[in-house]
């Protein structure tokens, strides 16, 4: 059995102090979920909510790293960096990132590989935009996302990497994939894991769905068979809110 992953995706919100207030009221409306709960914030509020976040059952972590250790990359954070402060996740990838900050397949994979190298745990994204599922072609594309970066991986890595699939088209729209649209393409990219890594590795892969979860279709998008649980943007803003779908 899968556990369930909820991860809140931040972006670029809440500063030191709106953290804090937030991880006040969070925390004990979460502390009795089984389910593993994330919360990915910027940079700057990281060292904070690990220090608030510890003993309890929510974990931190970063929206992007860098896949060198140190060096001359100015503005860069690298993962070595956020391990050491006690982060024990980071989202790469990410359909922003890609698209205004010019990530790509390949450098997905070296962070992801990076990210192991330390040991943060990733959370990877992969999605078609609007124009690629209109031409028919969202298989292709997120199963080539994911194919190009698992890349070199081992299986063992491969077991403990979270993909989050997010549709572009459904981020931050408040349009929803279906559930059994949402489930099918998870299906696919679980069957491309299969193929290359083998049943077993593939069964045990998180894979999440991100794009629009709020907390009145979290629990229909994470009962079915094969969507583990959510990547959350804007509904994990507010404590309440993010802890209904925690608990969905
Ligand atoms: P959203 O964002 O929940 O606001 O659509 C999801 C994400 O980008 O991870």
């Amino acid at each position: 059995m899968r556990k369930k992953v909820i991860a809140g995706n931040w972006k670029m919100n809440k500063n030191v102090h709106e953290a804090e207030e937030f991880m006040k009221e969070f925390i004990p409306l979460v502390k009795d979920s089984q389910n593993e709960v994330i919360i990915c914030a910027p940079y700057l509020d990281l060292a904070n909510l690990v220090s608030i976040a510890k003993g309890t059952n929510v974990k931190i972590g970063a929206q992007n790293m860098h896949w060198e250790v140190n060096g001359a990359y100015t503005g860069e954070v690298s993962g070595e960096m956020l391990k050491e402060l006690g982060v024990e996740y980071v989202i790469i990838g990410h359909s922003e990132r890609r698209q205004y900050f010019n990530e790509t397949d390949e450098t997905v994979n070296k962070k992801i590989k990076a990210a192991f190298a330390c040991g943060l745990k990733p959370i990877v994204c992969v999605g078609e935009a609007l124009e690629e599922r209109e031409r028919g072609i969202t298989r292709e594309i997120i199963t080539q996302q994911t194919r190009l970066a698992l890349e070199g991986l081992d299986n063992n890595q491969v077991e403990n990497t979270i993909i989050a699939y997010e549709p572009i088209w459904a981020i931050g729209t408040g349009k929803t994939a279906t559930s059994e649209d949402a489930n099918n393409s998870i299906k696919e990219i679980r069957e491309e894991i299969g193929k290359i890594y083998g049943q077993n590795v593939a069964s045990r892969v998180i894979i999440q769905y991100g794009g629009s979860v709020k907390s009145a279709n979290a629990r229909e998008l994470f009962t079915t068979s094969d969507i583990d649980g959510g990547l959350v943007g804007g509904a994990s803003l507010k404590p309440e809110e993010f802890s209904k779908i925690v608990k969905y």
